[in-house]
């Protein structure tokens, strides 16, 4: 049993469900309903040919409480009717966490995918995520030798598989299918190498207005001069409407884009600005200088290697490392940092031979 719910997990799924698949695992996919809109949901699903979700709990949005107690409910349940032999979770969400969670206390092993990442900062829901998920998971498929690291600190020593990063067989798979420029931007005459790409999404930046409000200032400088393409979040979006603020000039906004559409952009901007996981990811494999615009990063090894900047939320910081990233620059060569684009297809031979082994035990 897969279970997904937001975005990111879309993403992660195409990979895992299409490797499953092919190792003749029966799969039941279980969508929560975390994100609903067509353009967070669906349009990933048709984009990035994942079958169609088999159930979806459609617990929608609400408070972390809420949330995981709504999927925990319906996650049990479907354990009972379906009895999967394996449950797969993804990264750091409240339905990350709420699947493993309903699992574990149901005997089911699960198995964690992008197991072992660490902000150390317990300030952020993700982190707890990350920490109870990997303390129920039976499995954790670990994208970094440094992700490994961190479970063996907390006393974690079996279960553990360095896999490489199931979004590098996505951007592998799916980045030369991306299309420059994206429909949706016809209009907004954007030259490739020109313009930065934003995303800005995280509790932390977008529910703190003095930390929001020194992004924006942080942007409009930026924007000033370059093109700031702005693919607002729902979350940011109702923030910015409840709280008056405005994106400044030069900022090209559109609402969320499809995975293509953004591989598309990221591939082709100059530099990118995020407060995005994945997206620093992506922009280390895409080749593109990245600006995180957190205190932290779990991606250590894409600032180690020069080609990610944390610059926080203070607007002469965001300023100037966008402009020191723009910079034709001095980084080091780009080595295979988050594996070769075949881990997916190791996750699904792990569990195909974990789940042929304890049936052969029964
Ligand atoms: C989750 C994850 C976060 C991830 C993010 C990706 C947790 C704790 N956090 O945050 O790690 O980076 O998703 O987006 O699980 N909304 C819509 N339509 C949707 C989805 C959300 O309008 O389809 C609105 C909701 O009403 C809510 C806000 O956006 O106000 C929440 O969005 P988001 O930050 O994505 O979702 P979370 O579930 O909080």
């Amino acid at each position: 049993m897969t279970i997904v719910g937001a975005r990111p997990q879309f993403i992660k799924a195409a990979a895992t469900s299409a490797a499953v698949r092919r190792a003749g695992i029966s799969e039941v996919i279980v969508h929560t309903g975390q994100h609903y809109d067509q353009s967070m949901s669906e349009v990933f699903f048709n984009q990035m040919g994942i079958p169609h979700e088999d159930y979806n709990l459609g617990v929608g949005s609400g408070s972390h409480a809420y949330m995981t107690a709504a999927i925990l409910q319906g996650i049990e349940r479907l354990l009972e009717e379906v009895r999967p032999d394996a449950v797969l979770v993804f990264g750091d969400t409240n339905s990350t966490m709420a699947g493993a969670l309903a699992a574990a206390k149901m005997h089911v092993p699960v198995g964690h995918v992008e197991a072992g990442m660490r902000s150390f900062n317990r300030l952020m829901p993700e982190e707890i995520n990350r920490v109870m998920t990997d303390h129920i998971a039976t499995w954790h498929y670990c994208s970094t030798q440094n992700a490994a690291d961190n479970l063996v600190r907390e006393g974690i020593t079996s279960g553990i598989e360095v896999t490489g990063d199931v979004m590098t067989d996505a951007v592998m798979q799916f980045s030369q299918k991306a299309v420059f420029p994206p429909a949706v931007l016809a209009d907004a005459d954007l030259q490739a190498g020109r313009f930065i790409t934003m995303t800005c999404h995280r509790a932390e930046n977008t529910d703190d207005m003095t930390r929001l409000a020194s992004i924006l200032a942080g942007i409009a400088r930026i924007s000033a001069s370059t093109p700031v393409v702005y693919p607002v979040h729902p979350r940011t979006l109702s923030r910015l409407t409840e709280s008056g603020l405005c994106l400044p000039t030069g900022v090209i906004a559109t609402g969320p884009l499809s995975y293509l559409d953004m591989l598309a952009l990221m591939k082709n901007s100059a530099a990118i600005l995020t407060d995005s996981g994945g997206i620093q990811k992506e922009a280390y494999l895409l080749g593109v200088p990245c600006v995180t615009m957190r205190d932290e990063t779990e991606w250590i090894e894409t600032v180690e290697s020069g080609w990610n900047a944390l610059s926080g939320a203070d607007a002469d910081a965001i300023a100037a490392c966008v402009e020191a990233a723009m910079k034709p620059g001095t980084r080091a060569t780009r080595t295979p940092l988050f594996g070769d684009g075949h881990a997916a297809d190791r996750i699904a031979a792990h569990l195909l031979a974990e789940l042929t082994s304890s049936k052969s035990t029964i």
